[in-house]
């Protein structure tokens, strides 16, 4: 498989290299506005892209979304979109360019939280309104936002296994009274290097169920991608998320 990297020079380009050559699989090509030395050519456009390639890796900021849709096509090739935010006008354009190659596009690339996904649906569904569902994430102490996405992710999947009459509830403070039977509480922790956890606990009569995920690295995100890469790769045009693959494996 050749790969081409976009965004290749960041954190996660580097870690998505890292991974490539632990694997033997071949980056031919990168791309980057803002190029450094990396083992293989890098390039400031798709334009000036002579090299093999039989799908793209994204892992760019949200611009120029149109140039690597336009190499993909002209080479008929998929391509694994990992950014996040884009606008609608992009959203449109990937949506467009699913019609004539495939394109794999998700906010989280760890296998293992779109496995958890998947779990915490069924989870919910089996134990039903008789547990009560508290999500607790983890995350470093530099990050941002809180709820983490993937958390939010999650709540949303507890909720659709329930039957959807859940609402969240973003910690709890003060005299708040007994738990009310329609919450999902989401509780974010902070602190240190965590790269990210996430837990779901449903908790019944006399018993506790615990389903949870840990990342030990950005390497989860990268290893995520280059799965989804080569699966991309014997996939037809069309729209694609680690839901996809994931149940192409199950
Ligand atoms: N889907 C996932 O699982 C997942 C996981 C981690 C990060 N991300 C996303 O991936 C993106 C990159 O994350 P990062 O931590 O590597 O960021 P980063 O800032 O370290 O790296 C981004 C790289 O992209 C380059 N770049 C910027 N605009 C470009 C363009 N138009 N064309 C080509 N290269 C361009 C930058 O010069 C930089 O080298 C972010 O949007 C982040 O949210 C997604």
């Amino acid at each position: 498989m050749n790969i081409v990297l976009c965004g290749a020079c960041g954190r996660m380009g580097r870690n998505v290299a890292e991974a490539c050559k632990e694997r033997g699989v071949t980056v031919t090509a990168g791309v980057d506005v803002v190029p450094s030395p990396m083992p293989f050519p890098v390039y400031t456009s798709f334009e000036e892209i002579k090299e093999p390639a039989d799908v793209v890796i994204d892992f760019s900021p949200a611009s120029s979304v149109r140039e690597r849709l336009a190499f993909c096509k002209a080479r008929k090739i998929g391509i694994v979109i990992a950014g996040t935010a884009f606008s609608d006008e992009d959203e449109a354009l990937i949506l467009e360019a699913a019609k004539d190659i495939p394109v794999f596009q998700t906010g989280n690339l760890s296998v293992g939280v779109n496995l958890l996904q998947m779990l915490v649906k069924k989870a919910a569904e089996v134990l039903g309104d008789g547990f009560d569902a508290e999500i607790v994430e983890r995350h470093h102490n530099q990050k941002k936002d809180a709820p983490s996405g993937t958390a939010l992710m999650l709540a949303k999947s507890v909720n659709e296994g329930f039957g959807g009459n859940k609402e969240n509830v973003f910690g709890r403070h003060g005299l708040v009274g007994a738990r009310n039977k329609s919450e999902i509480g989401i509780h974010a922790v902070r602190g240190g290097t965590i790269v990210g956890e996430h837990e779901v606990m449903f908790a019944g009569q006399d018993e506790i169920v615990t389903l949870s995920h840990s990342a030990r690295s950005r390497m989860v995100f990268a290893e995520g991608a280059l799965r989804a890469a080569a699966w991309l790769t014997t996939q037809p045009a069309g729209k694609y998320d680690m839901n996809d693959l994931l149940k192409s494996v199950l």
